[in-house]
């Protein structure tokens, strides 16, 4: 936690009785994108509804039904840090509350986000540790929940303050060597806290066969610009961060602890920074969204609703958005209490809905059909260095036309690099609405699939198969969605065959 946001901090820690936890299955229903199936009355069903998950950080002493009945994705909030979970060699202890919060949420069906492994902050024993330490305890923390944990948040907060683009200079980023001197930490005789600690991280992911994504996360890193319409250079920093390491990183977590301060206020150009990082390959995430009630500094409730509206629309509007996160519950036992940034009043369980909580419910239940078409579109700022490792090409235009199958139609964008891709497939309903699609391409030979998102695979190598996940298979005509995949070897030229059910 940066200085600025820990002297704003208000500790008003209530001690909660563990209530009765909500044991029934419930899967996560996902229907159609953009359908036009009734309103749903919960953000966990909308938010399916609308193809993304909608999540709460807790403790285990938070887990009253409400949580599964609202939310299907949990995020520990202090739980799996390295000070909770971290011996001083990287060895797992204390991971009671942690399989609690796991637990309850795979009873409860939730993706579970694991947070965090590589922070400077709340690192316990971890404190001052090598990246050979690092590493271990990144191989046993991985290894621990396997693929119980859908995203985790490799690295946090990485970049410093103030909007200076620079990296932190306390450790774990004290093991940063710049060899060349040039400024960067991304050449081949640079040493680099976060290329080798997700280097690491993505060996575990392969040799176990996890699906586990990995992230990197991080706060005031959410528009392009900030307050004044200055650049947001701690936002471009992270976007160099992700283009060069694209090959380790998943996905990308924007904190969204929105308030007063001139770096964290909500931008007109949050969505276009969503899109530029969704442009990588990357899935975005809202991961620790709250906002303060006095931001628009007009009314009570009513400015902070539109707000949480707005963020939530322009995830809505990016569809490798995949996920929002609120920090907490209700307001008293958030760790900002004083600014009411929540969607909730009440406590211990005894929860009434605010606004906010309204506002983000009805924007879900609109989907992911853009309300406002003049609203900015996809502006990528061009990144402040270039790529060194690997040479990653600028995106091409679709390599290839739209496929005349009546049902459905694919193209592919590539972003090439030596000796491996991503691609990213969209997918497009024709005249009439499908229920489903597959699409298949054939790799040359040397190319092979490392992994996928947004799609069931089938097969590496040659033909490969993809198929639609349980919310991205309902198009209504015309509608498009994405989904991508990370390879080695050139991919060539792709010719997709999409076929509609
Ligand atoms: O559990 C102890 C309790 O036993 C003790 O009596 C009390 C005394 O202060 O402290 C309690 O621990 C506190 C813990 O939260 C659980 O409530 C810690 O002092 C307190 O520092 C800790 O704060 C957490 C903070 O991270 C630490 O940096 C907040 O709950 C948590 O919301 C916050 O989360 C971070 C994300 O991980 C990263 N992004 C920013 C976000 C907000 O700071």
């Amino acid at each position: 936690m940066d200085s600025g946001l820990k002297q704003r901090k208000r500790v008003a820690r209530i001690a909660l009785p563990t209530a009765a936890l909500l044991l029934v299955g419930g899967a996560v229903t996902v229907q159609s994108i953009g359908s036009a199936a009734a309103a749903e009355t919960t953000l966990r069903a909308a938010a399916a509804n609308a193809g993304l998950f909608f999540g709460v950080a807790a403790s285990p002493g938070r887990l009253t039904s409400i949580v599964g009945q609202e939310f299907n994705q949990l995020t520990p909030e202090n739980d799996m840090k390295p000070a909770t979970i971290a011996t001083s060699s990287g060895a797992l202890q204390n991971t009671g509350n942690a399989d609690t919060l796991v637990n309850y949420a795979q009873s409860n069906n939730m993706l579970v986000r694991g947070h965090t492994m590589v922070w400077h902050s709340q690192a316990g024993a971890l404190q001052g540790a090598s990246q050979a330490t690092l590493n271990t305890f990144i191989g046993n923390a991985l290894n621990r929940w396997g693929n119980r944990i859908a995203y985790w948040d490799v690295v946090n907060e990485a970049l410093g303050d103030n909007n200076t683009g620079s990296r932190r200079t306390q450790w774990p980023h004290t093991l940063n060597r710049d060899a060349n001197g040039d400024g960067d930490f991304f050449d081949t005789g640079d040493t680099d806290v976060i290329r080798d600690s997700f280097i690491r991280a993505k060996q575990v992911v392969q040799a176990g066969g996890l699906t586990t994504k990995l992230c990197i996360n991080d706060y005031d890193v959410e528009g392009l610009t900030v307050q004044g319409g200055t650049p947001n250079r701690k936002a471009n920093a992270l976007y160099d961060i992700v283009r060069n390491y694209r090959q380790y990183i998943d996905c990308v977590g924007f904190q969204a602890h929105f308030n007063d301060n001139p770096n964290s206020i909500i931008t007109n150009d949050l969505q276009a920074n969503i899109q530029r990082f969704a442009d990588l390959g990357v899935e975005v995430h809202i991961t620790e969204l709250d906002i303060d009630d006095d931001l628009s500094n007009n009314d009570i409730g009513a400015g902070q609703a539109e707000n949480y509206r707005k963020v939530v629309r322009a995830c809505l509007n990016v569809a490798k958005c995949t996920g929002i996160t609120v920090w907490g519950i209700a307001d008293s036992e958030s760790w900002r209490s004083s600014e009411r940034g929540l969607l909730f009043t009440g406590g211990s369980g005894n929860y009434q809905k605010k606004a906010a909580y309204t506002a983000v419910l009805d924007e879900l239940n609109k989907g992911r059909v853009p309300v406002n078409p003049t609203s900015p579109a996809s502006t990528t700022t061009p990144p402040t260095t270039p790529p060194t490792t690997p040479p990653v090409t600028p995106s091409v235009p679709p390599t290839t036309p739209p496929n005349p199958t009546p049902g459905c139609s694919a193209t592919v964008s590539l972003n090439s690099w030596t000796g491996g891709f991503v691609a990213t497939v969209k997918v497009t309903a024709g005249s009439a609405p499908i229920n489903g699609w597959s699409v298949q391409l054939t790799l040359p030979s040397g190319a092979a699939v490392t992994n996928a998102w947004n799609a069931n695979r089938s097969g590496s190598s040659g033909a490969v198969q993809f198929g639609n996940v349980s919310y991205n298979g309902r198009l209504n005509a015309g509608q498009s969605t994405e989904f991508g995949f990370q390879g080695t070897g050139a991919a060539g030229n792709l010719s997709p065959v999409c076929t509609a059910s």
